[in-house]
């Protein structure tokens, strides 16, 4: 169930069987010479709707665009400041509070999200600490990286060794590739080796990765891969939401 192809009757009529919501966050950054500039807003959003219409949980709109300063010297790519990004989770999980949500689930494309959004949530639950003795629900949030589940983690070892490396990698890729085969692209790559220190700035970032991937070679990626992939994702994330949803 997505929310935003749902009525406020029909989402009104859900709160009276759950209390939980999946929102996909993602990035919009160049991810090296054959992935998409959506990559990482596409898997969670892909895999997020797969868990939603399984189990019957509702699905929030996609935050696409997060904190990627370190991609703007790549044409394309967009970022929200973390100051941003983190009054965009605090008012979108604010609104949803108000109408009785009490669980978030954000799933999570982009590993340089993911200091912002554990801030986010500091700044919710500050703002109930703050509120002495007020009895309100409690608010529980949890961030999951769709790339991490152990189901994933496995698989992609398996198809692709280290040469997943750990961006523009063969298994996001490769979920694009599942997800809109007509948006397929054929480029030329030579090998990259793994990164010598930490990135900085974005003028840094494309200094140690010309091309724009880390380590990694999406040449291998098929959209095959991708669905066992999203298969695997979607077997871990149903698993760890309803957790989430049952914790005392
Ligand atoms: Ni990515």
């Amino acid at each position: 169930m997505q929310l935003h192809l749902s009525t406020w009757a029909e989402v009104e009529t859900y709160l009276k069987g759950s209390k939980g919501i999946i929102i996909p966050i993602g990035s919009t950054e160049q991810h090296g010479p054959n992935g998409l500039i959506g990559t990482d807003a596409i898997c969670p959003e892909v895999i997020g709707k797969r868990v939603g219409d399984d189990i019957g949980a509702l699905v929030g709109p996609t935050i696409s665009v997060g904190m990627a300063q370190h991609h703007l010297a790549f044409t394309g790519s967009i970022t929200l400041r973390p100051t941003t990004l983190i009054s965009v989770v605090r008012d979108y999980v604010q609104s949803l509070v108000r109408h009785g949500f009490e669980r978030f689930f954000f799933l999570n494309g982009h590993g340089g999200n993911i200091a912002t959004v554990t801030a986010a949530f500091s700044e919710i639950y500050a703002e109930s600490s703050f509120k002495a003795g007020s009895n309100a629900p409690s608010i529980r949030c949890t961030l999951k990286n769709w790339w991490q589940t152990p189901g994933v983690d496995k698989l992609s070892k398996e198809l692709f060794g280290d040469r997943e490396g750990s961006h523009a990698t063969p298994s996001e890729v490769s979920v694009t590739q599942f997800a809109y085969p007509e948006a397929i692209k054929q480029a030329r790559m030579d090998p990259v080796g793994k990164p010598s220190r930490a990135f900085a700035d974005a003028e840094d970032y494309r200094r140690l990765f010309p091309d724009g991937r880390i380590g990694s070679d999406p040449s291998l990626s098929s959209p095959e891969h991708g669905r066992r992939l999203v298969d695997a994702a979607v077997a871990d994330i149903i698993g760890d939401y309803k957790t989430f949803l049952t914790q005392a």
